[in-house]
């Protein structure tokens, strides 16, 4: 194909196949970032990383470098965080806090939700010098749900609950685990650079076939001589409920309810543990919800859910994904503190660190899946990434979802034909 024709996305992707180009062709990257990650809606950040006014982050969206802010009225507000002067990069501090931006360079100063407020030796500039035209960039469309600040860079487009869907109900699964109703992500992340591409990365986390191969070690880690090592195979032949979703628009579940329902024992998700030792968290969640709608919770557990394109909610972890190149990316996890449960929290640290940090037991096999699947991308042939599996057996949840076995490749189909849907509407 001549570089100036367009790509025609409904044949690379198709629906049980897709090519091998979309993961290393560099224009397709460049289409990507323009149509989902500049016009589409993009996780950002979260309300709690920002939770005082004058608080800041550094976030990106897409490929542009953005502050996420708290300012005096109270409002998050994201920045493009490029100097209206000479364009110097406002902000390179990760977090801070302070009422004021001040730009390296000239010194120009800007308020938190990016109104210029002074420039230095002002008498510089003629009488035309309009300030009000010299403010910080703010990203056009920001929204927020349940905390989680979504952007935008188009100026239009469907609003973020129509982007949402089916995945909003995560969102509130997950923060209504607080007796509170809202978690809080403001306790650092750490960062997974991977030799990959993006999308490699999204699908690896609503992949239930790839446990007891990629993770073997981890599970045999685990095992005793009272609870030997199984290889997987009840598990992967309907002996677990554990089901995976397609929730339509590009998002997905890996949905562990039904096997946690089937023993009605609570707190599953979190290790089985001992009802005294979260004595405090089971009664606040009784006297903000009632019994009834605590203790099915209790069983339900969070969410393992895939929003598309970068925000995966691991249970008590949240993953952020972010492009850099055709074949690099950054992963970004930090645990899901529920507000107002300090016995759940100071037990989700370690976990996180156990799974996630960079001696953890998960992470590091996926990243390194991730980085093998690009690099057996240079192999031109056989050209097709297959994404049959479980085709014949799926069903539908209660919901009306696609669902099907656990190992199944449904939650690939769905983000597949999504992203056919959205470039080839766009391209
Ligand atoms: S580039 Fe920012 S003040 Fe000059
Ligand atoms: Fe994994």
């Amino acid at each position: 194909l001549l570089a100036s024709s367009p790509v025609d996305y409904a044949a690379l992707v198709q629906a049980t196949r897709v090519h091998g180009t979309v993961y290393t062709d560099p224009a397709i990257f460049d289409s990507e970032m323009r149509v989902i990650w500049h016009d589409g809606w993009v996780y950002v950040g979260h309300e709690s990383e920002v939770a005082a006014p004058g608080d800041r982050v550094l976030k990106q969206l897409g490929l542009e470098p953005v502050i996420m802010s708290r300012h005096e009225d109270g409002n998050v507000y994201l920045l493009l965080n490029r100097c209206p002067h000479r364009a110097n990069k406002v902000c390179d501090v990760e977090r801070e806090h302070s009422a004021r931006i001040r730009c390296p360079y000239h010194g120009w100063t800007f308020n938190g939700r990016g109104d210029l407020l002074a420039v230095p030796y002002g008498n510089g500039y003629g009488s035309d010098f309009e300030r009000s035209d010299l403010n910080l960039a703010r990203v056009p469309r920001v929204e927020s749900y349940r905390g989680f600040v979504f952007g935008s860079l188009a100026p239009d487009g469907i609003t973020l609950r129509e982007h949402l869907g089916n995945a909003a109900e995560s969102l509130d699964r997950l923060s209504d685990l607080s007796p509170q109703g809202e978690v809080e992500l403001g306790h650092g992340w750490m960062k997974h650079r991977y030799q990959a591409n993006w999308k490699l990365v999204v699908e690896n986390q609503v992949d239930g076939y790839h446990l007891h191969f990629t993770h073997q070690s981890f599970f045999k880690s685990y095992s005793s001589p009272e609870k030997p090592y199984k290889d997987g195979v009840d598990y992967a032949e309907g002996g677990s409920l554990v089901r995976v979703v397609d929730l339509l628009d590009g998002h997905s579940e890996l949905d562990y309810r039904a096997e946690y329902r089937r023993t009605q024992r609570g707190f599953q998700w979190f290790g089985g543990i001992e009802d005294e030792k979260i004595a405090g968290y089971k009664a606040a969640m009784e006297a903000s919800y009632g019994a009834d709608l605590a203790w099915k919770r209790a069983v339900d557990g969070p969410p393992h859910t895939m929003i598309f394109p970068n925000l995966f909610l691991a249970e008590l972890n949240v993953a952020t994904i972010q492009p850099i190149s055709v074949g690099k990316s950054s992963l970004y996890t930090t645990p899901v503190f529920l507000k107002g449960a300090p016995e759940i929290n100071a037990r989700v640290i370690r976990r996180c660190e156990g799974a996630m940090g960079p001696a953890g037991a998960l992470l590091a096999d996926d990243a390194e899946m991730s980085e093998r699947n690009q690099r057996g991308l240079a192999a031109g042939s056989p050209e097709w990434i297959t994404l049959s599996r479980g085709l014949e057996r799926e069903g539908v949840t209660e919901d009306g979802f696609a669902c099907s076995n656990v190992t199944d490749e449904t939650p690939q189909r769905g983000i597949w034909r999504h992203y056919r849907d959205v470039m080839s509407a766009a391209c």
